[in-house]
């Protein structure tokens, strides 16, 4: 199954919905869960080096045609940690478009579970779009701010569901963004201290705060 993550602006916790999520199904998941980086904060947010690997820009930018499943759908994988293996951001341009059609084909073939960080999508990442667009579940991550939902509506392609990032204060409510935006609210996500610290000190794999993972519970 693939998921894809996306937002429609910056620091709204794709990357970070993404990673959790990849980290529950792969506790899930006899063969573990493929996390497709396509944004590049994935090996900060996991605790990880910078990789030295193609990732998806080399996948994309391969010569030779688009490999298929059998083969592995998205080039080398970097072990992290829990059964989550990481294709990184890679270097250079992601494109193009029919390429990008073709990984999103590979990765919903895939056996294991696949989770994309697509990033802001309706801003400057607007070359993933298909990679959302052919998901099983594509995931707008937003926070209840009017300024990102007016964003989100104009977005190239409507989301399966929200994950609302629930802050303290917010004046439209969860039923609010679920009828601008058109889709369920499918998980709530607390902004939690413990989520920030998590993150920044490279352990949301190992010490999946339990609030986290339980808002994604049904998410995935
Ligand atoms: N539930 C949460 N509670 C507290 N802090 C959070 C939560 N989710 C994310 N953060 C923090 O907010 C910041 C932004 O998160 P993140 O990088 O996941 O957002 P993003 O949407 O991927 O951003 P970008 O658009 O730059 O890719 C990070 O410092 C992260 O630790
Ligand atoms: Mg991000």
């Amino acid at each position: 199954m693939l998921i894809t993550c996306w937002s429609a602006k910056g620091g709204s916790g794709t990357t970070t919905v993404a990673c959790a999520l990849a980290t529950l199904l792969a506790a899930r998941h006899p063969a573990g869960c493929l996390l497709v980086d396509g944004c590049g904060d994935a090996p900060g947010a996991l605790g990880l080096p910078e990789p030295d690997a193609p990732g998806l820009a080399g996948w994309l930018g391969e010569a030779g045609g688009v490999r298929g499943p059998a083969t592995g759908p998205a080039g080398p994988e970097v072990p992290v940690a829990a059964g989550v293996s990481l294709v990184p951001r890679g270097v250079g341009a992601l494109g193009p478009p029919s390429r990008v059609e073709a990984l999103a084909g590979a990765l919903a073939a895939e056996a294991r579970p696949v989770v994309v960080d697509a990033g802001a999508l309706a801003a400057d990442h607007a070359e993933l779009v298909p990679l959302a667009a052919g998901a099983a579940r594509s995931l707008l991550v937003t926070r209840a701010c009017y300024l990102s939902l007016r964003r989100a509506v104009r977005a190239p392609l409507r989301p399966s569901g929200v994950v609302l990032l629930a802050e303290p204060g917010r004046a439209l409510t969860r039923d609010d963004v679920a009828e601008v935006v058109g889709v369920p609210v499918v998980a709530e996500v607390a902004v939690d201290p413990a989520v920030a610290r998590a993150v920044d000190a490279g352990l949301l794999p190992v010490r999946l705060p339990r609030g986290l993972a339980r808002a994604l519970a049904h998410a995935a």
